[in-house]
């Protein structure tokens, strides 16, 4: 059956059901949201009339019906998960569907039932049943005509292992356009991914429209050009790039998110990788100095002063945020923030001695203390990189533990302190990182991450006790984008190493990448279908490789086989 992510069981049965031109697609009134949803996906690939009915409509085209049911209400559900369900494919009474050529020619077409405890494990039902009909199925118009499709007999038990599935996207590095974040939501969503991590802001953009600081947006969100080439080379490429999303803009893809079950996690990095928001309010700064929009790579030196203008503005931003995006969750990054400036800010030292703190060093964490409260006093939890723990992270705020040599070291003590915690430790879960060290992969930050390595990781620190693990919310695959320059690449950074996060995150610890081998080959059909830029498991494609090589940056490949520089260990 080639599901992907691996559901917790399933068991093939004899027979088929069939799906028909006229099928209806019957809901009770709880899952109507997600019925009307599935039949017009089914619509557009089939070109059918699929109608939508009552819980208890009839039809001999074919059925599925979707029912949410409180929870405590389906007999032996494996577990209380909310985004559980179970899928039952059952064929007609003679045993094999009746139907030759139309399903409602003789006897009955069987039925196809999902039944959840929440819209969200509905969602999931008809995300794993799309994975049961053909691939064309998947395509936005139909190619072929098709009068019936019959659907293997199966009966599935599924629940996810982790709360939290994310799949997180710089577009501060650059700017990648809506449409993409809304097929990013939908390639996700079919993986039984829940959340989208937008990191909106960096020393090289702002993409956030903020109304009471329109130069966010007018100045921060252009920078003058970028790095050519691996940064460490020194070049530029003297073209422009930036842009920017409206609050409607952001707000359409949450609402488009979560009609897909995913939630959207805004990121405004602060204090550190603040350029940008500096080069558009100089007072935000610690010099006064008049700076542009980073147009390089790595930390900026260059990070917020935290006197009362400072502090009102980045409030302010964080409001505006809270209005855009409702979800319970605010990351505020926290990450790579130089104390250089603070240590020789005469302002940085007095604000120290007023708060009754030892020096500059404590500052990052007295910042982010005021900013989980900011953001309590909304009813929201602060989400920080790891960098926050070490500075003596607030109470209930979520960690999220990505620096290679820090990690699994602060995913744990941070469990042990009582913080929630999401594991994206870098040589599995960042997906900027080349597949391979090999000199036709495309210019990456480094490399090296193949897809089996993405699906080895285990997301639990192994020294961390059993009645710490709950505190592990979960896991999600990062891409930065410095050399992620457009949606294309993205996709081929993703897929299909987002394929195996899905599964790490979705499935139990069980696995194994045997199993997982063979289903993403079939698998890769469903990607074929939706037009992915996926890179194939053999290597890159010649439209694929060295696409940042020469022509687009002359002079950085010097041959056909010459390996970048940016390859191999420390190569940041
Ligand atoms: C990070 O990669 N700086 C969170």
């Amino acid at each position: 059956m080639d599901l992907l992510p691996r559901p917790l069981r399933y068991r093939a049965t004899s027979g088929t059901a069939v799906l028909a031109d006229g099928m209806v697609i019957a809901a009770d009134e709880a899952a109507w949201p997600v019925a009307c949803l599935l039949a017009s996906e089914l619509e557009a690939s089939t070109g059918w009339r699929v109608g939508r009915g009552g819980p208890d409509a009839q039809s001999p085209n074919g059925i599925v019906r979707l029912r949410v049911v409180g929870r405590g209400q389906v007999p032996d559900f494996p577990g209380p998960e909310r985004e559980a369900y179970r899928l039952s494919v059952r064929p007609g009474a003679t045993g094999s569907a009746g139907a030759t050529g139309s399903a409602g020619a003789t006897g009955s077409p069987g039925v196809i039932e999902v039944t959840a405890p929440s819209l969200a494990g509905a969602f999931y039902g008809t995300r794993t049943l799309r994975q049961l009909l053909p691939p064309d199925l998947l395509r936005s118009a139909p190619v072929n005509a098709r009068a019936e499709v019959r659907v293997q007999g199966v009966e599935v038990e599924d629940r996810p292992r982790f709360g939290w599935r994310g799949v997180g996207l710089d577009v501060a590095r650059h700017f990648f356009p809506k449409d993409f974040l809304l097929r990013l939501v939908d390639l996700a969503s079919l993986h039984k991914l829940n959340l989208l991590h937008l990191h909106l802001t960096d020393d090289q953009g702002w993409r956030f429209q903020v109304n009471a600081y329109p130069r966010l947006t007018e100045v921060g969100a252009w920078r003058r050009q970028s790095p050519a080439g691996h940064h460490r080379e020194g070049r530029k490429d003297g073209t422009p790039h930036g842009g920017f999303y409206t609050q409607a803009d952001l707000a359409e893809v949450v609402a488009y998110a979560r009609q897909r079950h995913m939630a959207v996690l805004p990121e405004v990095d602060m204090p550190g990788h603040m350029q940008a928001a500096i080069a558009s309010y100089p007072e935000l700064g610690n010099t006064g100095e008049r700076l542009e929009v980073g147009t390089d790579w790595g930390v900026s030196e260059h990070v917020l002063n935290l006197g009362p203008t400072a502090m009102r503005f980045c409030q302010e931003v964080l409001g505006e945020l809270m209005d855009v995006f409702p979800g319970p969750y605010v990351h505020v990054g926290g990450d790579e923030c130089p104390t250089a400036e603070w240590q020789s800010s005469a302002e940085a030292r007095q604000l120290c001695a007023r708060v009754g703190l030892a020096g500059p060093h404590q500052l990052q964490g007295w910042f982010t203390a005021q900013m989980a409260e900011v953001l309590a006093a909304n009813g929201r939890r602060l989400v920080g990189w790891d960098e926050i723990f070490d500075a003596g992270a607030p109470t209930g705020s979520v960690i999220m533990a990505w620096e290679r040599e820090r990690a699994w070291r602060v995913g744990t003590q941070a469990a042990h302190a009582g913080h929630d915690v999401v594991m994206v430790p870098e040589p599995w879960c960042y997906f900027d990182w080349a597949y391979a060290e090999d000199p036709r992969e495309p210019l990456a930050i480094r490399a090296g991450i193949s897809v089996e390595q993405a699906y080895g990781l285990e997301p639990v620190p192994k020294d961390l006790e059993a009645p710490y693990e709950q505190r592990v919310l979960g896991t999600q695959g990062q891409l930065w984008t410095e050399y992620v320059p457009t949606p294309r690449h993205a996709e081929y950074m993703y897929f299909p190493r987002l394929c195996a996060l899905a599964e790490v995150a979705w499935s139990g610890r069980e696995r194994e990448w045997l199993s997982f081998q063979s289903r993403l080959e079939a698998h890769l059909a469903r990607l074929d279908a939706l037009g992915v830029n996926y890179r194939p498991l053999a290597g890159p494609t010649p439209g694929q490789a060295r696409t940042w090589g020469r022509g687009l940056h002359p002079g950085l490949h010097d041959g056909p086989h010459a390996p970048h520089p940016g390859w191999g260990p420390g190569a940041y």
